[in-house]
């Protein structure tokens, strides 16, 4: 029997791990524990997600909770030591770039148990983000790379990694077309509408910046309902705003998966500087802005789907007028991604049952 340790904690890595958490079922002599850093703790951003996509318990939940980026990394490095240490796994699985996935990705390297990292070779080339760090890092000590697609593989190619770097697909594509259907049976708001998320420090952590963003979201063709992750609630908070200021501007909390798929093919046009947004826009066809000055999903950007906007803010309005060109499906695999890093894991850790089979 070989253990493998899926280590989520924010999130998006609670709706990467569902897909493979399903695939990997196929290989019961692979025990698949879970742990949970504790990065994210409400309810609205950890357990819905557990009971909406049926997510394992995980084996330990680290409470790391927020703090500084050394804080919150610290708190989890020695929980995730003294669980690899008693579960002795054979594997370690990491995903995306939170402080989590480098945490859990350190922490195995230094005890030489092999790392998978799933949405490896992403790259922004912006290295004040701290999860371009946390990637960077992480491909760097990982010995199973899962990229989403070609242009991961060249990132990857630029820093000297070509070794167990396997194109699967995106898992967020997985789960998005087996959850379409309960979707769609939800009740999203009627009539015409954007659907917008802002949380990435460099758009909320300037007072000045969050404010404008708000003003010119205020005064947009279509009204736009914002759900609102909470470290934007709380700055907003701080910087004493008064959201009846904004009345075209339709605060709701963070939503679930399901709940977040609604508003997302409701909408008109997405408005966010979230990964996985622009991604599950793309991957539903809906035109996209990002508040960004570059994205890791360049491909996203071929023929206006996704558009940036970011220095010049005032650019929002036209750019949400622009129609999209012809749409170029495939880039980011078939659905069927999490099959693929399941088959490979299990190649990784049996390989000579594999090769006998
Ligand atoms: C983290 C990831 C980011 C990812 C995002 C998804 C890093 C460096 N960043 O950003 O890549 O896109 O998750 O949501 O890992 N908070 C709560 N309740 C919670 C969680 C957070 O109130 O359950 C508040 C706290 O005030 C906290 C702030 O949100 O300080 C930021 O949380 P944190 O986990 O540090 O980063 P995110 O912005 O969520």
């Amino acid at each position: 029997m070989r253990t493998l340790i899926s280590v989520i904690g924010a999130r998006p890595q609670f709706i990467k791990a569902a897909p493979i958490e399903m695939a990997m079922a196929a290989y019961p002599d692979i025990r698949f524990l879970s742990v949970h850093t504790g990065q994210h703790y409400d309810d609205n951003m950890s357990r819905i997600f557990f009971d909406q996509l049926g997510l394992k318990q995980p084996v330990a939940n680290l409470q790391a909770g927020s703090g500084s980026h050394a804080t919150q990394t610290a708190q989890m490095l020695p929980g995730l030591e003294a669980l690899f240490l008693e579960h002795k796994p054979d594997m370690v699985l990491v995903y995306g770039d939170t402080n989590s996935t480098l945490a859990a990705a350190l922490t195995a390297a230094k005890l030489c148990i092999p790392v998978a990292h799933v949405e490896a070779g992403l790259r922004s080339f912006n290295r004040t983000m701290p999860e371009e760090v946390n990637r960077v890092l992480t491909d760097h000590i990982s010995n199973l790379l899962f990229i989403p697609g070609n242009v991961a593989r060249e990132n990857l190619l630029r820093e000297g990694i070509t070794d167990n770097v396997h194109d699967c697909g995106d898992v967020m594509l997985d789960i998005l077309l087996t959850s379409r259907e309960k979707a769609l049976n939800g009740s999203a708001p009627a009539g015409s509408w954007y659907y917008a998320t802002i949380h990435r420090p460099y758009n909320t952590d300037d007072p000045q910046r969050l404010l404008e963003i708000l003003r010119i979201m205020n005064r947009l063709e279509h009204e736009v309902y914002f759900a609102i992750h909470p470290r934007t609630a709380n700055l907003l908070k701080q910087y004493g705003a008064s959201l009846e200021d904004y009345p075209r501007i339709h605060f709701i909390p963070p939503q679930s998966y399901f709940d977040n798929l609604q508003y997302l093919l409701g909408c008109e046009r997405v408005i966010t500087d979230s990964g996985g947004l622009q991604k599950e826009a793309w991957f539903v066809q809906k035109p996209c802005i990002t508040l960004r000055p570059e994205t890791e999903w360049v491909e996203t950007l071929e023929n206006d789907w996704n558009q940036l906007v970011f220095h010049d803010l005032e650019a929002l309005p036209s750019a949400l007028s622009k129609t999209p060109g012809e749409y170029r499906a495939g880039v980011y695999g078939d659905g069927h991604a999490a099959e693929r890093m399941a088959a490979l894991i299990n190649q990784y850790l049996n390989p000579a049952a594999v090769s006998h089979g």
